[in-house]
């Protein structure tokens, strides 16, 4: 599809409006100084009060992230809930901690730490069982995209994870190839790809609930606003620009700007605007 002709974010007709999800995956960076500017993130969040805001830190600052009042998440978790598993975090630990979100199946664990469907889908039911909402990210590869496997992978992946999420889950589509590579889909592509998973994840819930999709890979604050305007996008996940907190902050503000766009609440007092 030509990306110029991608659907975008409808402007009427609907009247409950989920605010949009922006998550800011530190991976295996981030320092107490960034924790200290989660000080302006936290008075950013507050003037975007359509985007709820997720800050995903290494473990050791999570508590202290979660100390300027905005939501965290784990970048992890381990699927069993304790146990005799040396430098692994359960999801138990997590919610401790003062998390509400954890992620799991992040590509960089699937393709580096050999984390395989299976385990992906016990390490959601762990999150869930200990209280935490799981972000599950699923993605193609460089090279099943180029075979046209785009579909057949996200199916298998979100397959995998039948009876295992809750009843409104959410889902990060992160095509590997586009994750750290100042590399993105185009508009349509991620308009489809988002439709499609979509559908997977109300077949396979049974039709329970509304999945909430998120879009991760290179997204930057000349993007942000572009992919959030997308059909679909319901929110952000954020890698790179999630650091300096600066850079996560005018995401933030894109994403409240957007949401305000495409929600008709705005125009109309009767509208809701859901959490
Ligand atoms: P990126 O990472 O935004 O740096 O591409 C996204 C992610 O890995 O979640």
């Amino acid at each position: 599809m030509n990306p110029h002709t991608a659907p975008m974010r409808a402007n009427a007709q609907e009247t409950v409006c989920p605010r949009m999800l922006i998550v800011g995956n530190w991976k295996m960076n981030g320092a107490m100084a960034d924790v200290e500017d989660l000080a302006s993130l936290a008075v950013a969040a507050g003037a975007a009060p359509r985007v709820e805001v997720v800050v995903c830190p290494p473990y050791t600052l999570l508590c202290m992230a979660g100390h300027h009042g905005l939501k965290t998440g784990a970048q992890d978790c381990h699927q069993e809930l304790s146990g005799s598993y040396t430098g692994s975090v359960s999801a138990p630990i997590i919610k401790a901690a003062g998390a509400e979100y954890v992620l799991v199946g992040h590509s960089e664990r699937r393709s580096r730490l050999a984390e395989t469907d299976g385990d992906v889908r016990a390490k959601a039911v762990a999150a869930g069982a200990a209280g935490l909402i799981p972000i599950v990210c699923v993605g193609e590869t460089s090279a099943e995209r180029a075979a046209g496997r785009t579909q057949e992978v996200v199916t298998r992946q979100v397959r995998a994870l039948t009876g295992a999420l809750p009843r409104d889950p959410i889902l990060a589509y992160e095509p590997v190839w586009a994750i750290g590579t100042g590399r993105r889909p185009t508009n349509a592509e991620v308009a489809d790809t988002l439709a499609f998973i979509r559908s997977l994840a109300g077949a396979d819930t049974g039709g329970r609930g509304a999945a909430r999709l998120l879009y991760g890979g290179s997204v930057t604050c000349e993007n942000a606003s572009d992919l959030l305007m997308v059909e679909g996008v319901d929110g952000l996940l954020i890698g790179g620009a999630s650091l300096p907190i600066s850079r996560f902050a005018a995401v933030v503000a894109q994403a409240h700007r957007c949401s305000l766009l495409g929600c008709p609440a705005t125009a109309d007092s009767n509208a809701v605007i859901a959490d």
